[in-house]
């Protein structure tokens, strides 16, 4: 799928699929310095971390397993609610290992957060997160109140804007784009 496929439901392409390969390559030669003689388990979170758990698990020369969470945060429309429901849980057990959950996205940091509670009572021997783009909203950080999810490796900061592509969706549609790209308004506010 490409760009044109979507017709006028693209409003822009905020970060083409190049932009997207060559920082994943930055980010996985950093990962690889910083767990330099240790072996490293991947988290994804399905579905949005699809494409960047392949893309940088593949530009990685550390050893890595993968394993793959699903959750389903409650929310209305495009807002989360930091209320989460596993609905596939990790088949590794996280006892002394170094974990890093690889997200698409970090808006609220609402998700991410119970996901952190939630792993960090596994017993990993260090828990860290990367992700592909971050919102403006994330880096507020509410100390202490559990809003505020530290994350080491991130790709890009954007706007606040709803994107799509590159594992991200808009009611199960778009993933599969190459690239991140920001959703025309009538899509998701018909009539405005
Ligand atoms: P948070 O809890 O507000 O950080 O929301 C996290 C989840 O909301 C992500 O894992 C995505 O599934 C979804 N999400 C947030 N912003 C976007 C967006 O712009 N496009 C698609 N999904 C998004």
């Amino acid at each position: 799928m490409d760009a044109k496929d979507m017709g006028d439901d693209l409003a822009a392409v905020l970060i083409d699929a190049d932009q997207i390969q060559a920082r994943l390559r930055e980010l996985a030669a950093e990962i690889d310095r910083d767990y330099a003689g240790r072996e490293l388990l991947l988290v994804g979170v399905l579905k949005g971390a699809v494409m960047v758990m392949a893309d940088l698990a593949r530009a990685l020369h550390t050893t890595v397993e993968m394993d793959w969470m699903a959750v389903s945060s409650y929310g209305s429309g495009t807002r989360s609610s930091g209320v989460v429901r596993i609905i596939k849980d990790l088949d590794a057990d996280l006892t002394d290992r170094h974990v890093l959950v690889v997200e698409d996205i970090v808006d609220s940091g609402l998700t991410l957060s119970w996901l952190m509670r939630n792993l960090s009572s596994r017993g990993p021997a260090s828990l860290e997160v990367c992700t592909l783009l971050r919102k403006p909203d994330a880096q507020k950080g509410h100390p202490g109140k559990g809003g505020q999810a530290p994350v080491k490796y991130v790709g890009f900061d954007i706007p606040p804007e709803f994107v799509v592509g590159y594992g991200l969706d808009y009611a199960e549609k778009y993933r599969s784009l190459p690239f991140v790209g920001s959703l025309a308004r009538h899509v998701y506010r018909p009539g405005s």
